[in-house]
């Protein structure tokens, strides 16, 4: 049997209040998200969803008819994001305890073709992981190759991921190293690199936000339907 998770366990409860998010952490996912473009109705895997911090910002994109997958390895994060589920009244959220690097695709194109009625050939429209491949280390690769796995052609792929801060916010390097030292993060892991290596040639749209410290890169599989870039 596998051994428990338990590297979140004790932060759990205060991983929102304790993880920087409000000044520093949130503005990763409000760029991210920005750039994926998301459309009413779409169907977004939430890879490490954690407590669910993307949660609102995905279903104000996707809607009530949309569907937000979330697989996260940690049970006392799971227990947080499913408390947040229940308190804003959301029933199209799916939420799966899983390693992510060990993930079982056929399983979750079932739970999500049940959960929506599609077909099981594209199970998503959309991955999002953030800060979340950094701290997967050796899993990372197999983690992400996995999710894209349930991406539709055309559909999106999007890493906000951390790096040290850039130009004259280098001075803030110590506390960003602290920050990821202590969230278990690879800060040198330059995990977007993913979204570049996958996606359609000229699909591709990056920012950085937080003084060069947050990445964010999204881009679109190779196929049908990818919108040229708005510049
Ligand atoms: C720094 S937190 C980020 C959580 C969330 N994505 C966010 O933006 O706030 C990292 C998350 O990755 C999850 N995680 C780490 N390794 C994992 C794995 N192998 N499979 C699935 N989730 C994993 C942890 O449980 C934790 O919830």
């Amino acid at each position: 049997m596998a051994r428990p998770f338990r590297r979140y366990s004790a932060g759990a409860r205060w991983y929102d209040l304790l993880s920087g998010e409000r000044w520093v952490y949130r503005a990763g996912r409000v760029a991210g998200i920005g750039l994926m473009d998301l459309r009413a109705g779409d169907v977004v895997l939430d890879l490490g969803c954690g407590t669910g911090l993307n949660f609102p910002l995905l279903h104000a994109a996707v809607g009530d008819r949309g569907r937000i997958v979330g697989v996260d390895r940690s049970t006392d994060m799971l227990a947080v994001a499913r408390e947040r589920v229940r308190r804003e009244g959301w029933t199209n959220v799916t939420l799966i305890e899983a390693d992510a690097a060990e993930l079982d695709v056929e399983d979750v194109r079932a739970r999500v073709a049940e959960a929506t009625g599609r077909g099981r050939a594209g199970a998503v429209d959309a991955v999002l992981s953030t800060y979340v491949l950094s701290v997967m280390r050796g899993g990372a690769a197999d983690a992400w190759r996995r999710a894209v796995t349930l991406v539709r052609p055309g559909g999106v792929l999007a890493v906000v991921d951390m790096q040290p801060p850039t130009g004259r916010w280098r001075i803030l390097a110590p506390l960003a190293h602290l920050a990821c030292a202590l969230g278990g993060a690879d800060i040198h892991a330059r995990t977007w690199r993913f979204v570049a290596r996958d996606a359609a040639p000229g699909s591709v749209r990056e920012v950085t936000v937080r003084g060069g410290h947050i990445v964010a890169a999204v881009g679109r599989l190779p196929g049908e339907d990818v919108p040229a870039t708005r510049s």
